[in-house]
């Protein structure tokens, strides 16, 4: 995990790749500079935001985290959003949203609405949007995630998160 730990905007990735788990931070590779740009176009400086992964350390192969490994997990994630206690919780990508709002949703549906939840005495914002690397597969989606980005902007306001 890095950023600041007073922060009330928290990210929630998948699992570190090669260069996360080299320099034991997340998103520091070709996502993370995406990632940078995207909180960017919105005033966001990732020094402001609080960055974490569902799995913390990376599969073997890059493979996707198995439903077993999520699930041993779950518990750190979960206390690890009531500490930090942020404001608005974006998950980036399905791993992210299956792991954290369940396994009956898919994020074409889900992704660009604001959700209510609580995890444990944290009561917080939640969006789903694209996890940076999907976007570089799939540019076209950018689209929607410039929707979803300048609603992060607008919350991000009217809570008058500085
Ligand atoms: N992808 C993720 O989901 N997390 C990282 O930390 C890096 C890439």
């Amino acid at each position: 995990s890095d950023g600041n730990p007073k922060s009330k905007i928290m990210l929630i990735g998948e699992a570190p790749g090669a260069n996360e788990d080299d320099e034991g931070l997340p998103f520091v590779g070709r996502a993370g500079m995406l990632l940078d740009k995207m909180l960017a176009a919105i005033n966001l400086d990732r020094k402001k935001v609080y960055i974490s992964n569902i799995i913390n350390y990376r599969p073997p192969k890059n493979r996707r985290p198995t439903d077993e490994e999520i699930k041993r997990y779950l518990p750190f994630i979960t206390k690890h959003i009531e500490i930090i206690n942020p404001k608005i919780l974006i998950l980036l990508g399905s791993t992210a949203m299956n792991a954290l709002i369940g396994n009956d949703v898919v994020i074409s549906k889900m992704r660009g609405k604001w959700i209510e939840k609580e995890f444990g005495n944290c009561k917080t914002s939640v969006i789903i949007t694209f996890h940076p690397a999907f976007l570089m597969r799939q540019p076209a989606q950018k689209k929607m995630s410039w929707i979803d980005l300048k609603m992060i902007r607008d919350k991000k306001t009217n809570l008058k998160i500085k």
